[in-house]
């Protein structure tokens, strides 16, 4: 049994959130600003008290930055620890800001303008690692290595087309957040605690203030969603499901095995043990750090389920899942961009695994079918063909041609000459591996970068 005065400790501390929603600090502040600044406006207080009430507030803010800002628990969360060092501040004149607004429209609004601001820093962090990722394509584009279904060598294709493949995710990743920062961008002040207020209020004039495109439609609404959280939370366990997709082709490309590339020094970390090793470390903790991306997700879905409207102090809960899976995703980011951008690509060890291996068998099937073989047929003849050479421990290039045609008359000399570079050029289609497809692609990447960098 804990004691009473445990007890007591743990009561006071279970609602309190200063602790993680101080970070809303900034926000609160600009829209208790712009909340001033439209109640003046409209004779709802006198600019005097507004005046009085914004200048405060910009001390408070700079006594926060500067690190001097006593938080105080008992207060329980930012807006009453500002409110009351308001007070402090300006005495009675504080007491009327809180007017014609209540706490549940106040915390909604800060939320959306930070996850705002959070969504211009991870598309700026998205846009980084994609640059990486396209000038990697670029200084290797005649890189050539096996690409795997399976985890099996299956057919040549290149590197630089590998790099693209995940370009194009983290395009759609910040499509996504696009659509989140759209749906937060919704100014909700003016709701009160659920249905509105009866003051002249001019919600407009608040939205325009702080930089929102529209206002909200339903009081009710305004005050309960979460949505827009639920959206950021969605694209951040998409885009760190990507990028753990990343991680793990690193963290197996840096191997012995592989050997395709070496992670630079600064992203990876010695053994403790066995002098010899250099750890992928940030890789693995990015493929790790997913799981709790996924988990912030989980917890806020599971958070909003079954809650009437409108406001629930379970809503409190919101904020430190959301938080993390900001810090964890912008943080991920900004170090793939910088370890992508660093990591050396060793092309001959690319080149060498797709030549030693039977990745051209398909090509074999293709050109029999150019023959007129079916192409069922042609599976079957190139199946037998590489069972005699894996049987012999040779590779295609290592038979000769009476060899091959004991398996189809069709093969003449130029078969011999199909080569992991012949294989790749032959892919020529919109979205193949060809060497004219991937310098389009590297061009029409960096247009498409460039057309980012100034919008
Ligand atoms: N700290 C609260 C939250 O984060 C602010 C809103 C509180 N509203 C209320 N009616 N208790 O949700």
């Amino acid at each position: 049994m804990t004691s009473l005065g445990g007890l007591r400790a743990v009561t006071s501390a279970y609602t309190v959130s200063i602790h993680y929603d101080r970070r809303l600090y900034r926000q609160d502040i600009a829209g208790s600003i712009a909340h001033a600044r439209m109640l003046a406006k409209q004779g709802i207080i006198t600019s005097e008290d507004a005046a009085a009430i914004t200048q405060g507030l910009r001390e408070i803010e700079r006594e926060i930055e500067d690190g001097k800002f006593a938080w105080r628990p008992e207060l329980e969360d930012i807006h009453m620890n500002v409110e009351n060092r308001l007070h402090e501040k300006i005495g009675d004149a504080a007491g009327r800001l809180h007017t014609a607004r209540s706490r549940n429209d106040q915390i909604a609004l800060d939320i959306r303008m930070f996850v705002k601001d959070a969504i211009g820093e991870v598309l700026a962090a998205i846009l980084d690692l994609r640059t990486s990722l396209v000038g990697q394509a670029e200084s290797n584009a005649d890189a050539v290595m096996p690409g795997y279904t399976h985890v099996q060598r299956a057919q040549p294709v290149l590197f630089a087309h590998h790099m693209l493949a995940y370009f194009e995710m983290l395009g759609r990743d910040a499509a996504r957040f696009r659509q989140a920062f759209d749906r937060a961008d919704v100014m909700p002040l003016g709701s009160g605690a659920l249905a509105g207020l009866p003051y002249p209020i001019d919600r407009e004039f608040v939205a325009r203030e702080l930089g929102f495109s529209r206002i909200s439609r339903n009081s009710m609404d305004a005050v309960a969603d979460r949505d827009f959280l639920i959206d950021f939370q969605s694209a951040a366990a998409i885009c760190m499901m990507h990028i753990s997709r990343l991680a793990e082709e690193l963290v197996l490309w840096s191997s012995d095995e592989f050997a395709f590339l070496r992670i630079s020094e600064e992203y990876t970390t010695g053994s403790s043990i066995m002098p010899q090793k250099r750890n992928p470390d940030f890789a693995e903790l990015a493929r790790g750090k997913t799981g709790r991306v996924y988990g912030g997700l989980t917890a806020l879905l599971t958070l909003m389920k079954g809650l009437p409207l409108t406001y629930n102090r379970d809503m409190q809960e919101d904020k430190e899942g959301f938080f993390d899976t900001y810090d964890t995703l912008f943080a991920t980011l900004q170090i793939f961009a910088d370890m992508v951008a660093k990591m050396s690509i060793m092309p001959y060890r690319m080149r060498e695994a797709a030549r030693g291996s039977y990745v051209l068998a398909t090509d074999i099937a293709d050109y029999l079918v150019n023959k007129g073989m079916p192409f069922r047929e042609a599976h079957g003849v190139v199946a037998r063909l590489s069972r005699y050479a894996v049987d012999r421990g040779v590779q295609f290039e290592q038979l000769s041609l009476d060899e091959y045609r004991q398996f189809s008359t069709l093969l003449d000399e130029d078969a011999l000459e199909i080569s992991v570079d012949s294989s790749v050029a032959a892919r020529d289609v919109p979205g193949g591996t060809a060497f004219t497809r991937i310098n389009q692609a590297v061009a029409d990447a960096k247009a498409e970068l460039e057309a980012e960098n100034d919008g």
